[in-house]
């Protein structure tokens, strides 16, 4: 079969479709899933360019979100039969509960292998059952953007009538907009581009911040009347994160969940605002299939469709990735099978 995978260099470049990738054969409690789609996040670029860490396993089968469908099972197998349409767990060992050193280890397309391949080789414990009204393409976009998304919001304790602050038109954000609305909550959003700024409206931001044209977006808020918000979805970091902390109110929350934001934009994090303002911070590492399903009861429920960018041939992974590199997309990139 056929996998995409970093052999000996790091960069998207070097990237080297093999052809005669070993087919994988389920155990006892395995399955086989046939890939028919798989979404990119920011990690796998750090993974691809070396920069997450080179001590990686090579070679090694890049991605870790994948959607398609049961091919096998092995013995014992109660949870899925083949043809059931699934989603992997961006942490196949994180099932419920806290999150633990083993289960972090788990998470495709790193340390253990990833999904960019024709088929993959999972416990039956770490498949998600896909939404009807979802396709393969709208699903593989769920596992690690929208489970982190709605990890952020709940420990957050949203509720209707809140206000969040998402930043950027990446995945985690789209997903953070999307499921705040469906919960009755107003959405504030940033973004460096007024094209953006109208389809995070037309997605039912009630304001946008353009943050190139106003790099003092927290100060802008403010003096729009817009702040303090209750919850802010960090996905900047350092660029960013004391923005946010002065954009939250007395006894708000940030969630902590990436460093997209170049550095340079912001000074090392104010310890005392956020002792002062009693801001809870909490960091995020995306979720388990417990929270996997309890968000796909709320998608289902909302008729919740992902927001898909574009989609590439599985050929072109390469080319998925350099357009996805450059951040002009908005919502999720997804490589089709
Ligand atoms: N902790 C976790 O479990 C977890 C899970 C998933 C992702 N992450 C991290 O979260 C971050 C976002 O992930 P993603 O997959 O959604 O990434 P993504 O799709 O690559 O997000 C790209 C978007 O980030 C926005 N951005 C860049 N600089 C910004 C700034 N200064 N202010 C506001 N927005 C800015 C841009 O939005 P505009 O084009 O609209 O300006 C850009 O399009 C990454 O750092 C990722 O590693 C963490």
């Amino acid at each position: 079969m056929r996998a995409w995978q970093i052999t000996d260099t790091f960069s998207i470049d070097s990237l080297k479709l093999n052809t005669a990738a070993a087919e994988p054969q389920p155990g006892p409690g395995q399955v086989t899933v046939r890939v028919r789609a798989v979404s990119l996040n920011f990690r796998d670029l750090l993974v691809i360019k070396g920069l997450y860490t080179k001590k990686l396993p090579l070679p090694l089968t890049i991605c870790s979100d994948a959607a398609g469908e049961i091919a096998a099972v092995g013995a014992g197998v109660t949870r899925v039969k083949p043809g059931d349409r699934v989603c992997g767990l961006f942490m196949p060992a994180w099932i419920a509960g806290g999150c633990s050193d083993g289960a972090a280890r788990s998470a495709q397309g790193a340390f253990a292998p990833g999904v960019l391949a024709e088929q993959i080789l999972l416990s039956e414990e770490a498949v998600t059952p896909t939404s009807a009204h979802l396709s393969d393409a709208e699903a593989a976009t769920l596992p690690c953007a929208a489970v982190t998304a709605w990890n952020a919001l709940m420990q957050g304790g949203l509720k209707a009538g809140d206000t969040v602050l998402v930043q950027g038109t990446g995945g985690v954000s789209i997903f953070a907009l999307q499921l705040a609305r469906a919960a009755g909550a107003r959405v504030i959003a940033t973004t460096s581009s007024d094209e953006k700024a109208a389809r995070l409206k037309e997605l039912g931001a009630a304001h946008v911040i353009n943050y190139k044209a106003n790099p003092e977006w927290d100060e802008a808020m403010r003096k729009g009347g817009l702040g303090p918000v209750d919850q802010v979805i960090e996905i900047g970091g350092q660029g960013t994160f004391n923005r946010s902390l002065k954009a939250v109110r007395m006894g708000g929350y940030v969630a902590l969940i990436g460093n997209r934001a170049d550095a340079a934009l912001g000074d090392a994090p104010n310890l005392t605002t956020a002792l002062m303002k009693g801001v809870r911070i909490q960091g995020i590492f995306v979720g388990s299939r417990e929270m996997f399903e309890a968000m796909n009861r709320a998608i289902a429920l909302h008729a919740i469709r992902p927001v898909t960018d574009r989609v590439f041939a599985f050929e072109d992974a390469a080319d998925a990735l350099r357009y996805f590199e450059t951040g002009a997309h908005f919502g999720k990139v997804v490589i089709a099978l």
